[in-house]
């Protein structure tokens, strides 16, 4: 195990103050803070090597594509994908979902199609398919949750029809910080002959994800939320969906011939990549994965997981307070009283306490529960118990307030 004590000092931000005091930063489900490492990363690429990449014969260029390509492979060996071929860069999940939804919509979907998702998606995992309903007439089906608000298995079983062509379902429930039993989940897809889309935001960042193990058909996650920079993600694929679906976006690199006529394509992983891609941030991304990989990903989820028991045991201190769901992660979303989630969250930010309140774009899930939202605390490598004891007794004080 390591001591977060030692880790903070690489990241400059957890030294700020806000009002005064010491920033608290737990809304890490929404994004990490950045490591020096990877901060210093992008500043020495713009420094010593941008130049835009598979376009140049000039020695920049080569070596601008070579650190993009690194940077490819390093996402490969960290999720295990079978080949960097496998592996396309986008924006984050939610251009990922999107993509899948767009291209394997067109490829593979027709009207009456079914797609079946799950009530505690994210929005990013619901609207592309109502995007795509809207298009072509898709139907999309709910997996219900049990009254612990865990996923409903038995159920999901039933939801199978021979119009079933795909399931897309989260990892880990950015609202409930539950773990969902993805690999069972998997094979029952698989044994309908299904392909499955898991949307791994929210645990790429705290566990270990083996997509080969999982036997996943498409697995995306954003950097943002694993110490990387904004504004690149990833989207893993198996060969035989990505082989055939149709591109994306048009434009430069994704193409291998164009004429007016006809435009053929390029081959895996460019064919998605069309324009200009966020090199840099590929590169600062295959650095925050390398500092994960020096820390240790069961070292960080061991830290996160007993921070998680930590608060909730902590929390249970708390007059009136109800955690909703079953975290088992590194997220714990909760309601004290009436209180209502924005009052206490800004409250706790008066005391430099960050975390996030809302329906955390998952609007449907909060509906389902009958709550007004929740206020969500989610840790990283970096938090402390301490923190969670600063927040425990802000949550107190502003309980006290309304009391
Ligand atoms: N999806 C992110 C969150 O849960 C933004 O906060």
């Amino acid at each position: 195990m390591f001591n977060p004590n030692d880790i903070r000092e690489q990241f400059p931000i957890l030294d700020s103050k806000v009002y005064g005091r010491p920033l608290i930063y737990l809304d890490n489900a929404a994004t990490t803070q950045k490591p020096r490492c990877v901060i210093d990363a992008i500043s020495e690429a713009y420094c010593t090597i941008n130049a835009n990449v598979h376009r140049g014969v000039h020695h920049l260029s080569q070596v601008a594509t070579e650190r993009f390509e690194e940077a490819r492979r390093t996402v490969r060996r960290f999720i295990n994908a079978p080949d960097s071929r496998q592996i396309i860069f986008t924006r984050g999940t939610t251009e990922s979902i999107n993509l899948i939804a767009s291209s394997f919509g067109d490829t593979f979907l027709k009207e009456g199609d079914q797609v079946i998702i799950s009530t505690m998606e994210h929005h990013s995992n619901i609207v592309p398919w109502q995007l795509l309903r809207e298009r072509i007439g898709i139907e999309i089906k709910i997996i219900p949750l049990k009254a612990d608000a865990t996923l409903d298995v038995e159920a999901y079983k039933e939801l199978f029809t021979e119009r079933t062509r795909l399931v897309s379902l989260t990892h880990v429930s950015n609202v409930l910080g539950c773990t969902n039993p993805v690999k069972e989940c998997i094979d029952i897809a698989h044994s309908h002959g299904v392909p499955i889309l898991i949307d791994g935001a929210q645990s790429t960042p705290h566990i270990k994800v083996d997509v080969q193990a999982l036997d996943a058909d498409f697995f995306v996650f954003s950097g943002h939320k694993m110490y990387g920079p904004t504004g690149i993600g990833v989207l893993y694929g198996k060969e035989q969906w990505l082989e055939q679906m149709q591109p994306y976006h048009g434009g430069g690199e994704m193409i291998q011939t164009v004429k007016f006529e006809k435009t053929t394509f390029n081959e895996l992983p460019y064919k998605f990549e069309a324009g200009t891609p966020d090199y840099i941030g590929a590169i600062a991304l295959g650095k925050a994965i390398e500092f994960i990989e020096h820390v240790g990903i069961e070292n960080i989820a061991a830290h996160e997981h007993s921070l998680t028991q930590y608060a909730l045991e902590r929390l249970s201190e708390v007059d009136n307070m109800r955690i909703i769901g079953c975290p088992d992660g590194s997220a714990v979303s909760l309601l004290v009283g009436d209180i209502h989630p924005a009052d206490l969250g800004t409250l706790l930010d008066r005391l430099g306490i960050a975390i996030r309140t809302g329906h955390h774009c998952a609007q449907p899930l909060i509906d389902h529960l009958g709550i007004p939202g929740t206020v969500r605390a989610s840790f990283a490598l970096y938090n402390t118990k301490d923190e969670v004891d600063i927040l425990v007794e802000g949550i107190k004080r502003v309980a006290r307030m309304f009391a």
